[in-house]
């Protein structure tokens, strides 16, 4: 049993109504508009000293189901959503020690756009801001920005991976040191330590140097996906860390070694970034009332299988609403969108129909099972870390309540913190220098 700390961040799916038809959030679909929830939950999860917090995004309304916009509308299923880097400006000023972590698409963004508006929120946080870059997936969200479509899956890594050079040039088109704000000699700036960039790939050009100055972390934080072999590739050879979702301890293991041996590949230190695994922790007074609750949230999932099938529908492009729910995913459906997605329903099915399978898929249980007394399920979480050997967890829960924050932070991490497994006070002031504490 390890008693070495890990690192906690949460998944937030959008700054939107993302608990609509959840318990115990108030009048959640009139007040989602302003951002008190999000600034509170900002407050609460860096009491709790976590490490991050991961803004979810995705541009367009979905209408992958039945080839129509109404059940995404009508049960909010990421819609409506706010542009995800207002509410993390905001969340850093209630804020001083915890990471923000927008999400920008690369498709939706020019790369200079992109590395300004993420430098200056490193600036405005103090260097506590991270991207979760994403190439996006959706042929919806490209028509929204002029394109016909998405580009094919592995090519948009390859686009990423250029982009990604361009803006970490662009952060480096300020050396350390750059501003030196002499008041004796009137002189802000060391011009010899600002740099024209002139990238000009095959993807995309920019020039630079970066008006908004320099980022206090030079390069800020890169949080990442992928799961498929180029998405993982593409981590590896950029991530700070790396928020995945695979079940089972056996399958958590092989993606983090996988993982390190790409960042080996690259010629980068495995230790230096972080790799945060999905769950949902259901807790309860006593494990009679944490099973009554995971059953009854079952049994939620089960109610509302076309909602979720048209949630998986978006990310993988798939219209569920037209084929049989009642018969087995046919072999030849694909997906030019969230390829682990599908691959792991099609194991999670094992010739299921579409909707038995989904009864199940995802509809508690996520990486881990954690049921349990706050401090059950901290051994739980305790065991599976030690199995896989690092290094922490990212929580994805069906929706944010103050309810569901307060048992984190007064419930689950004070019986982290009692066993060892969680910091009780940040090591650093800046994001990237929390993330490699331990
Ligand atoms: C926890 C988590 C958060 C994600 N957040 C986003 C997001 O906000 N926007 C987005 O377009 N994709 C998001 N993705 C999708 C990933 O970027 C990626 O497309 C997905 O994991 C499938 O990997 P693949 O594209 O390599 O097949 C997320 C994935 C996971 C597991």
């Amino acid at each position: 049993m390890s008693t070495r700390p890990f690192h906690l961040a949460w998944f937030l799916q959008g700054s939107s109504v993302q608990a609509w038809g959840e318990p115990w959030t108030g009048h959640i679909g009139t007040s989602w508009m302003q951002p008190q929830l999000f600034l509170d939950m900002a407050r609460a999860l860096e009491r709790a000293c976590f490490d991050y917090i991961l803004l979810e995004d995705s541009s367009y309304v979905g209408e992958s189901f039945g080839g129509s916009t109404k059940i995404y509308l009508e049960n909010a299923i990421a819609v409506p959503r706010q542009d995800p880097s207002v509410v993390a400006a905001l969340m850093t000023q209630v804020t001083s020690r915890i990471g923000i972590v927008p999400t920008f698409g690369t498709y939706a963004y020019h790369p200079y756009l992109l590395a300004r508006l993420v430098a200056t929120l490193d600036q405005v946080s103090d260097g506590r801001i991270g991207w979760n870059a994403v190439t996006g997936s959706s042929d919806i969200a490209a028509m929204n920005f002029g394109m016909e479509g998405m580009p094919e899956h592995d090519l948009r890594y390859d686009m990423a991976d250029e982009y990604m050079a361009a803006c970490r040039g662009l952060w480096g088109s300020w050396q350390p040191g750059a501003i030196i704000a002499d008041r004796q000699r009137g002189v802000l700036v060391d011009a010899a330590k600002v740099h024209a960039v002139n990238h000009e790939g095959k993807f995309f050009k920019t020039r630079g140097p970066l008006n908004s100055g320099p980022a206090p972390q030079g390069q800020p934080v890169i949080a990442q996906a992928g799961g498929s072999p180029r998405g993982r590739r593409f981590a590896a050879a950029h991530a700070d860390t790396i928020v995945v979702h695979v079940k089972g301890i056996e399958a958590m293991k092989a993606y983090r070694d996988d993982v390190h041996r790409h960042m080996a590949a690259e010629g980068r230190d495995p230790s230096r970034c972080k790799v945060l695994f999905l769950i949902n922790p259901i807790l309860g007074e006593t494990m009679e009332d944490a099973k009554e609750r995971k059953a009854r949230r079952a049994a939620r999932a089960r109610e509302r299988i076309d909602e979720r099938l048209a949630h998986f529908g978006k990310i993988t492009n798939i219209d569920f609403g037209k084929l049989d729910l009642d018969r087995p995913l046919p072999d030849d459906v694909t997906t030019n969108g969230h390829q682990k997605n599908l691959e792991e329903f099609r194991k999670v099915a094992a010739g299921r129909s579409i909707r038995e399978t989904m009864a199940s898929f995802n509809a508690v249980d996520l990486s881990v099972e954690l049921c349990g007394t706050p401090d059950a399920v901290a051994a739980q979480m305790g065991e599976a870390m030690a199995e896989v050997g690092g290094d922490g967890f990212l929580f994805s829960m069906p929706n944010v309540s103050r309810r569901i924050l307060a048992e984190i932070e007064d419930g689950l991490v004070p019986a982290l913190q009692d066993r060892g497994l969680m910091r009780k006070a940040y090591e650093h002031k800046r994001f990237r220098d929390n993330l490699l504490a331990f």
